[in-house]
C-alpha cells in the first residue's frame, strides 16, 4: 500500500509519523509546499525506523506531486488552521483554493486514490475536494467524527474514572460548534452511561466537546495535532486493511438521515473501497433537529464556496 500526506505540518506529519509506525503501508510520501519541510521531516521520521521497528517507507517532496504516483490513499492536511479568536469557517478563503489545487495535483497522478480531507472548515473542504477530484462520493471522505468523538470518550474517561478504551460513543453532524453528541448512543462496556453518569456532567461534557477544537486553540495558539493526526491515521488503516470498521467520517449524503447533496458526519463502514456503507441508525425528534440544524450551518458555509466560483 501507497499513502501519501500531503501538507507537512503539525497534522500531516504527525499522521505520517503514526502510518508508518504501524507498518501496514509500504510507503508513506510526505509533500508540502514550503521547500525542505516534507524532506526534513520525513528523513527525520525515516530515521526513527531503527528504532521503533518499522519498514514504511518513508519520503518527502516539495511539491512533486510525480512522486505520489498511484497512492492508494491520499491524505490531505494542505491549508492554515486557526488562530485564537477564529472560526473553522474563516478559514474558507485561503483553503478552498489550496485544496481544489492539490487535490487536482493528487488525481492527476493516482485516478484511483481514496482521500481523506482534514482541512478546515472540514464539510466543505471535503465537498471542494469531492468537486475538484471527479472521483465517485465514496472515495472522497473527510476525517473529523474520530477526533470529536475522541475528545468525547477522553473527556467522559476522565470524569467516570474509567478506561478511554471501554466507552464506545457516535457523534454525528458537521465538525463545528453545531456537532451532535449522541448519549443515547454512548455506552461503556455495552453499559449505557445515562446510567453511570448525572445529566448536568454529561451536558457539561457534551457542551466541552463541541468547542473541543477551540479550547486547544486558546491554550496553544493554533489547533490541535495529536488527536486529529491520529484520527486520520485511523480511517487510512482501515481503508488499507479493509477492516470495515464502523467510525464516524464525513460522507457525502444523497438521502440519508433525509439530507441531500451535502458533506457531513455520520457513521460508515471504512473499508478498500472507501466509504462501502452509510449506517442509518434511528434518531428521535430532537437528535433530528439538532443533525438538520448542524447541516444547515453546513450548507452557509458551501454558499461560501459557491460564491467563490472556484467550480
Ligand atoms: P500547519 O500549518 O502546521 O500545516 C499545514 C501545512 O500545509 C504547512 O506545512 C503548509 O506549508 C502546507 N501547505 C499549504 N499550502 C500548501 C499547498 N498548496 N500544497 C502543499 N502544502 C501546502 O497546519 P496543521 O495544524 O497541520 O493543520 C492543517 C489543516 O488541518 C488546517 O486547515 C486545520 O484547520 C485542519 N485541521 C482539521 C482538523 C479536523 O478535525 N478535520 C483537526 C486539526 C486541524
Ligand atoms: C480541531 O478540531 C481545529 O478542527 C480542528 O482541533
Amino acid at each position: 500500500m501507497k499513502v501519501t500526506v500531503v501538507g507537512a505540518g503539525n497534522v500531516g506529519a504527525t499522521c505520517a509519523q503514526i502510518i508508518a509506525g504501524k507498518d501496514f503501508a509500504h510507503e508513506v510520501v510526505l509533500l508540502d509546499i514550503k521547500e525542505g519541510v516534507a524532506e526534513g521531516k520525513s528523513l527525520d521520521l525515516w530515521q526513527t525506523a531503527p528504532i521503533n521497528s518499522y519498514g514504511s517507507r518513508l519520503t518527502g517532496v516539495t511539491n512533486d506531486y510525480s512522486a505520489t504516483a498511484n497512492s492508494d490513499v491520499t491524505v490531505i492536511t494542505s491549508g492554515v488552521p486557526r488562530k485564537p479568536g477564529m472560526s473553522r469557517d474563516d478559514l474558507i478563503s485561503i483553503n478552498a483554493g489550496i485544496v481544489k489545487s492539490v487535490t487536482e495535483q493528487v488525481v492527476k497522478y493516482s485516478p484511483n486514490t481514496i482521500i481523506i480531507v482534514v482541512s478546515n472548515p472540514l464539510d466543505v473542504m471535503t465537498y471542494c475536494a469531492y468537486l475538484a477530484s471527479g472521483l465517485p462520493a465514496n472515495k472522497v471522505m473527510g476525517m473529523a467524527g474520530i477526533l470529536d468523538t475522541a475528545r468525547y470518550r477522553a473527556f467522559l474517561a476522565t470524569a467516570l474514572k474509567v478506561s478511554p478504551k471501554d466507552i464506545q460513543a457516535l457523534l454525528m453532524g458537521g465538525h463545528g460548534d453545531t456537532m451532535v453528541p449522541l448519549p443515547r448512543y454512548t455506552t461503556v462496556s455495552g453499559i449505557p452511561v445515562t446510567e453511570l453518569i448525572d445529566k448536568d456532567q454529561l451536558d457539561a461534557i457534551i457542551e466541552r466537546t463541541k468547542v473541543g477544537g477551540g479550547e486547544l486553540v486558546k491554550l496553544m495558539g493554533t489547533s490541535a495535532w495529536y488527536a486529529p493526526g491520529s484520527a486520520a491515521a485511523q480511517m487510512v488503516e482501515a481503508i488499507c486493511k479493509d477492516e470495515k470498521r464502523i467510525f464516524p467520517c464525513c460522507a457525502y449524503l444523497q438521502g440519508e438521515y433525509g439530507l441531500r447533496e451535502i458533506y457531513l458526519g455520520v457513521p460508515v463502514k471504512l473499508g478498500k473501497e472507501g466509504i462501502e456503507q452509510i449506517v442509518e441508525v434511528h434518531l428521535d425528534k430532537d437528535e433530528k433537529n439538532l443533525l438538520d440544524e448542524s447541516a444547515q450551518a453546513v450548507k452557509g458555509v458551501m454558499s461560501v464556496l459557491d460564491n467563490m466560483k472556484l467550480f
